[in-house]
């Protein structure tokens, strides 16, 4: 199974993006995450934002999208070249349709699930995405502590995932560091987001250690 490694570059400093991204070098996919101050009590970047850096950057951007109402915002983040669009569950009554869209628009399509929301309602529906991305803190601020108890959502989600050999990506989001990567990996993800423990060392080594604990504990 492959390993993917997102930085994420909410830990990044804000004032320098360019040269944070020359440090993040090995890293798959940069991970961002937007914010509208409403679906979440933060706030980030808008759509201005995301085009510039995927302008400056060779990466591929794993766009996070934690704002009410993505059915309207989310098909311009793909329009602006983004490699992957993921938008909360929660935020829209029309899942399928708007993964839908954002595929036709040329973006892998994937939805998040809070650590309080089930996956049961997904697990049918699997080939309408790309990515499920299994928050393992709230949404809203970095630096928080992994929730183990959200691990069995990531089990059902690869028992499916295998049960039915689609290509769809597992990701997990917040607090993963080289040991909690371990759990996540060890209960099937194979996607992982890391912001502090990325950019509070030397990035390219906090990578190098990542990957190899996910890799020691992946599934296959
Ligand atoms: C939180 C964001 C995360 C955040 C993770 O809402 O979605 O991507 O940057 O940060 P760490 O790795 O510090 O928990
Ligand atoms: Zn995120």
């Amino acid at each position: 199974m492959s390993i993917r490694i997102n930085p994420s570059i909410l830990a990044a400093d804000f004032a320098n993006f360019e040269s944070e991204l020359q440090r993040i070098a090995s890293a798959d996919y940069i991970h961002v995450d937007v914010m509208d101050n409403h679906f979440v009590p933060n706030l980030t970047f808008g759509l201005p934002m995301v085009a510039r850096l995927q302008e400056v950057t060779p990466k591929p951007l794993d766009v996070h999208l934690m704002l009410d109402n993505p059915d309207r915002w989310a098909p311009g983040y793909a329009e602006a070249g983004a490699f992957s669009v993921t938008f909360h569950a929660e935020a829209t009554g029309d899942s399928v349709g708007l993964a839908r869209r954002l595929r036709d628009i040329g973006a892998r399509a994937g939805i998040a699930l809070k650590p309080s929301t089930p996956v049961e309602d997904y697990l049918e529906l699997l080939d309408e995405f790309d990515q499920v991305l299994v928050m393992t803190v709230e949404p809203g601020f970095g630096g928080q502590s992994f929730m183990e108890s959200t691990m069995p959502k990531l089990a059902l989600l690869r028992e499916q995932v295998s049960k039915t050999g689609l290509d769809v990506w597992l990701q997990v989001d917040g607090g993963i560091n080289e040991t909690t990567i371990a759990i996540a990996a060890e209960a099937g993800a194979d996607t992982f987001v890391a912001g502090s423990s990325v950019f509070r060392g030397e990035p390219a080594e906090q990578i190098a250690l990542l990957r190899a604990a996910a890799e020691t504990h992946s599934h296959d």
